[in-house]
């Protein structure tokens, strides 16, 4: 079977790296929200995340200014708005306004929770020594909230071109991982 050639730059397309989320930041009395489809988890303990956050994207001055976030995770039936606001700056608009947007009190940032979500992660910069090469932001996650009630679950997960994959049926084999059973918890 014959492989084809493909462009190196095009390796996105084929590592997408988790669900598609929100970023609340807050500064000077002002809160914006942006998306992002590049981040990853990097250790268990502490609980590291690396995040791709760049100049272009007016979060990046909060995110600098108050080394604080909150990665907020929308599901399915927000699929357009999350488009949208990753479309568009906060520099002169509120995007909780423009939106329909409920923010909620975190408990450890001043970035606030964004209440449509499924799950909201409190950040604070672990270490920003990569962030001028490679934008890339390495958060500490120092606390979780998540909506038990709601009914829709399913996440989106951006395929880098502007197409996304829904969530479909999950695969349960855990009884095949022994060597990992201590990571077999519920969130
Ligand atoms: C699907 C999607 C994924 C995105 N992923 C990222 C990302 O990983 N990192 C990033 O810096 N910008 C990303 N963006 C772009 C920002 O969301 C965009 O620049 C946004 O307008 C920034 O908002 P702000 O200027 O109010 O901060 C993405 C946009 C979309 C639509």
């Amino acid at each position: 079977m014959a492989m084809r050639e493909a462009d190196p730059s095009k390796a996105y397309l084929l590592l997408e790296a988790g669900p598609i989320v929100l970023v609340a930041t807050a500064n000077k009395g002002r809160s914006n929200v942006m998306t992002m489809g590049f981040h990853m988890v990097m250790q268990h303990a502490p609980p590291l995340i690396g995040c791709i956050i760049g100049p272009w994207d007016h979060s990046f001055e909060a995110l600098k200014a108050t080394k604080e976030c909150v990665i907020a995770i929308p599901t399915v039936d927000l699929a357009e708005t999350v488009v949208d606001i990753g479309n568009c700056s906060g520099e002169r608009q509120d995007k909780f306004e423009t939106f329909g947007l409920t923010k909620a009190d975190a408990k450890a940032v001043g970035a606030p929770l964004i209440t449509e979500c499924l799950a909201n992660i409190e950040c604070r910069v672990a270490d920003d020594s990569q962030v001028e090469s490679y934008n890339l932001w390495i958060l500490e996650a120092v606390a979780i909230w998540v909506d038990d009630d709601r009914k829709e679950r399913r996440t989106l997960h951006h395929n880098g071109d502007g197409t996304f994959t829904v969530d479909g049926s999950k695969l349960d084999l855990r009884e095949r991982m022994p060597l990992w059973k201590d990571f077999q918890v519920e969130l």
